[in-house]
């Protein structure tokens, strides 16, 4: 999948507020097809894990707390160049300083609360994607 695919989660603020929806259809609109999809509830060891590598960082317990705070939803998207498509596609980690257009702009509330994450690497890609998706949950790996 290295190059071609990539890991996102509509996370609780946006899934929660009935956001889901139009963010699919924005990426999907900019060329991006679902190859996999769940609707989940984080535990906080979930939760806690995928975020590990901010493990030190002060804003760790409460990215864990909003993260379990309500069902979110992991997706895999293809296209071109997945990884930096999509990062520019959502835009800066603070919707404030996020361009016009992008998801974060459109969507979120605040730095933490930021409606949607995205993988920042291939190596991460397929990293984030073997912690949500087995392979026979994703559409053409078979
Ligand atoms: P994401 O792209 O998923 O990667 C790590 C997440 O931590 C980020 O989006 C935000 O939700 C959150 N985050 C990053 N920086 C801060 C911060 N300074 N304060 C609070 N939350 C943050």
């Amino acid at each position: 999948m290295a190059g071609t695919q990539t890991l996102t989660i509509i996370k609780p603020d946006a899934f929660g507020a009935g956001k889901a929806g139009k963010i699919v259809a924005h990426l999907e609109a900019q060329g991006f097809v679902v190859r996999a999809a769940r609707v989940m509830h984080l535990t906080a060891a979930q939760a806690g894990e995928f975020y590990a590598v901010h493990r030190e960082r002060p804003f760790y317990q409460s990215l864990v707390t909003f993260m379990t705070s309500g069902p979110c939803m992991p997706m895999i998207l293809e296209k071109e160049g997945a990884v930096a498509a999509l990062r520019k596609a959502i835009g800066a980690t603070d919707p404030a300083e996020a361009e016009a257009g992008t998801v974060r702009k459109l969507y979120a509330e605040s730095k933490e609360r930021n409606a949607i994450h995205a993988s920042d690497s291939d190596d991460n890609a397929v990293r984030e994607a073997r912690f949500f998706f087995g392979e026979a949950e994703v559409i053409g790996a078979r």
